[in-house]
């Protein structure tokens, strides 16, 4: 099942998360398991530490190149014209591709930094710049931004040749930001929902477990069905294989529309 983006090119509408897999064997095996459970596209960033191993498992795991979408993203520290074109040319190295699928700035502001983020404006404009000429030389096949607010995303809108095709932003239940949601979609930028378990948090919440019960399913498929029917694009992560291939079993059922309702009004 794909999502397609604003210039045609398709997106599997569930991806693979990678942060916190720690680089080695550890982010190796799991991105072989993702690729062996059916996932047909990684989400990675510079800023992970773990693209040489996902990359290594992208390449051995046997599957045609073009078959797997691959995320990698510019770190939130890094910006501007030529640091961009470098961050992402480490990237593509340590991954060991041709080409990334979705190259996306990782957010608005360095992390950390106690501002709204709109002092990096021109920044972020700059790198976009790199990432439009990158784009055009065929080294990314989508451009798109993470953690961005409409605020962040107006005037990136107005001085880009290029519109973004994604925006990559955290949603779970208990965790829905409408007004960002409205806006990408108004402006037919897709949503990617990261963090759909809020980074392990959400699985002792007794509604969801609730709700889980009368599925027969687990809180985690719950949470990423939820996503998926919603068309947030949920980039659910996990180390283990077992979880690993429970979170990619979510075709088979169909949540509810009463059940939807109560999960995009739940309070974690
Ligand atoms: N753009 C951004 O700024 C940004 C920020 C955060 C995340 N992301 C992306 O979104 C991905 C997912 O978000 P996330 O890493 O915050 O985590 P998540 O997918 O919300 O949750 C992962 C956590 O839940 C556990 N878990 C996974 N499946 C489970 C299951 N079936 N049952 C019980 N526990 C389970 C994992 O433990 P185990 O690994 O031990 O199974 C891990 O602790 C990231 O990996 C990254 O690719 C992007």
């Amino acid at each position: 099942m794909n999502i397609i983006l604003n210039n045609g090119v398709a997106i599997p509408a569930i991806g693979f998360g990678t942060w916190q897999i720690p680089e080695g064997e550890v982010a190796y095996k799991a991105t072989l398991y993702a690729l062996n459970a059916g996932y047909r596209h990684i989400d990675t960033a510079l800023a992970y530490g773990n693209e040489k191993s996902v990359g290594k498992a992208l390449r051995d795991s046997g599957i045609t190149r073009r078959e797997i979408f691959v995320t990698t993203k510019l770190p939130a520290e890094i910006k501007g014209y030529k640091e961009t074109e470098a961050a992402f040319y480490r990237s593509l190295g340590n991954l060991g591709l041709e080409y990334v699928d979705l190259y996306l700035i990782h957010a608005p502001k360095p992390w950390g930094d106690p501002g709204d983020g709109m002092n990096y404006t021109e920044k972020n404009i700059e790198s976009w710049r790199a990432m439009e000429k990158l784009y055009r030389d065929g080294k990314i096949r989508a451009i798109g931004v993470s953690n961005f607010e409409p605020r962040h995303l107006e005037p990136l809108l107005e001085a880009a040749e290029i519109m973004p095709m994604a925006n990559q932003i955290r949603i779970h239940p208990g965790a829905v930001p409408e007004k960002t949601i409205a806006y990408c979609r108004d402006k037919l930028i897709a949503v990617e929902g990261y963090s759909p378990l809020a980074t392990g948090r959400i699985i002792e919440n007794a509604v969801l477990k609730e709700i889980a019960e009368k599925y027969g399913r687990s809180v985690a498929q719950i949470c990423i069905r939820w996503s998926f029917q919603r068309h947030y694009l949920p980039l659910p992560k996990s180390k283990d294989e077992a979880r690993i291939k429970e979170n990619f079993a979510i075709f088979d059922f169909e949540i509810a529309p009463e059940d939807m309702e109560k999960l995009d009004r739940l309070s974690l």
